[in-house]
């Protein structure tokens, strides 16, 4: 009975000590508990069982004065709200082009990219940028442009400028506005894309915009915009990508996308694709064009902005398992043959393009053993249990 009671009192206190000390390490590691665990449960929260945002609607309407007073200050060529163009080309998506009359154009597509990014820019043209291959291989037009501020660095700039024109004079792809070309700018990138296409490419079927270290399987995307074309209905009101739902705003002081409770105050964004490349149909296009005309622009993660903008045109995003968010692709034919976009390229672009656009690709997937084959290698490479930054495992059985 002694014996009995003393072992009671023992376990009582180890069962004690411990939860000193699983409180003493949640105290420790409460800032960051905070930020990760209780911000994201309240997202969720907010997400999954209200899911009402309309609040944005009337939060970012800017007033009638304030229009007037924008347009006023900014009425220059490139329209209500922009920055004047440094370099343009409003005619790349009309008249001739790789293909004849740009009557008929596929897919616009905007790489963001900076000033100084001059070798990514190469191995994109050389590519899956590649307006000729497109045209010759896939019988599609597409355009490829690249969206640029100017170079933030005020001693560099003159110089980054001048080969900047030489470097459009060779291949007449840029798009630059006079702003600065640094992270708090990208909504000022996004609509200046936005406004450009609506001004000058109105009639693309789709419009793309991606970053310039992702890599594009273009005549995986092609085929798949087509087959969209072949079922019109869902060629309208599309919105693709890598899909964040209820993610919540950053209020970490020291992350690059902290965002204030004065610039955002509710717990979560409305969905949003990431802008690491995400496609609209036409019609979404023309309707995000009409929000970034009414809608506050402060919001400067563009990819949120972009979501708020959807949200206020009553748009949703879908998702595509292969369009990839942080995540790249590994490197296997049978995954070859899904891919659509894979983040985090810089020099293996060259590589990747030869390795993943090789007609033996293809064949790797044919018939019921490919097939069977190819599902057990993206399980082996898609679902391991440990956290990996790629495509998520529903991809290998899509
Ligand atoms: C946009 O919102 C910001 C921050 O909320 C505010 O400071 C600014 O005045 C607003 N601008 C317009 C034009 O409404
Ligand atoms: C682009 O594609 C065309 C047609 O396939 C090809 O002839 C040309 O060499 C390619 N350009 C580059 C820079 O690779
Ligand atoms: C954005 O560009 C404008 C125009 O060049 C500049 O005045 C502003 O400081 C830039 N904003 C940021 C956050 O870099
Ligand atoms: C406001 O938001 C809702 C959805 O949140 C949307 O359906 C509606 O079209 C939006 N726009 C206006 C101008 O009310």
């Amino acid at each position: 009975m002694f014996m009995n009671f003393r072992r009671i009192r023992k376990c009582q206190c180890v069962q004690l000590l411990t939860t000193g000390l699983v409180l003493c390490v949640v105290m420790v590691c409460w800032e960051e508990l905070d930020h990760h665990v209780v911000s994201h449960m309240r997202s969720y929260t907010y997400r999954y069982l209200v899911n009402s945002y309309d609040f944005l609607n009337s939060s970012y309407a800017i007033t009638n004065s304030d229009l007037e007073r924008r347009n006023h200050l900014n009425n220059w060529e490139g329209g209500l709200g922009n920055y004047p163009y440094l370099i343009n080309h409003p005619d790349k998506c009309r008249g001739e082009g790789a293909g004849g009359r740009m009557d008929d154009v596929l897919l616009l597509l905007f790489v963001k990219s900076s000033p100084e990014n001059f070798e990514r820019r190469q191995d994109i043209r050389d590519t899956w940028g590649n307006e000729s291959f497109v045209w010759s291989e896939l019988g599609e037009r597409v355009r490829v442009m690249f969206a640029l501020g100017v170079h933030p660095d005020a001693e560099r700039r003159s110089s980054v400028q001048s080969a900047l024109r030489q470097e459009d004079y060779t291949y007449g792809d840029l798009i630059q506005q006079d702003f600065l070309d640094t992270f708090h700018n990208l909504t000022t990138k996004l609509i200046m894309q936005f406004h450009w296409g609506h001004a000058h490419c109105s009639q693309a079927r789709f419009f793309m915009s991606a970053d310039d270290d992702i890599f594009v399987h273009m005549p995986n995307l092609v085929r798949y915009l087509q087959e969209l074309l072949s079922r019109q209905s869902e060629a309208k009101d599309l919105w693709v990508g890598h899909v964040h739902k209820g993610a919540p705003p950053i209020r970490r002081k020291d992350s690059k996308y902290h965002v204030s409770y004065d610039l955002y105050p509710w717990p979560s964004y409305p969905d949003y694709t990431a802008g690491a490349g995400y496609v609209v149909s036409g019609d979404v296009a023309a309707k995000i064009y009409q929000a970034t005309m009414v809608l506050n622009s402060s919001m400067y993660i563009d990819d949120v902005f972009m979501g708020i903008c959807a949200k206020a045109m009553g748009v949703s995003p879908q998702e595509h398992v292969f369009f990839s968010g942080e995540g790249k692709a590994p490197y296997h034919p049978c995954i070859y043959d899904h891919m659509i976009t894979s983040h985090g390229h810089a020099t293996d672009v060259r590589s990747l393009w030869r390795a993943a656009t090789n007609p033996e690709v293809h064949s790797s997937s044919k018939g019921f053993l490919g097939n069977l084959y190819c599902t057990a290698v993206k399980v082996m490479l898609l679902c391991p249990p440990y956290y990996q930054n790629t495509y998520s495992c529903m991809a290998a059985f899509a």
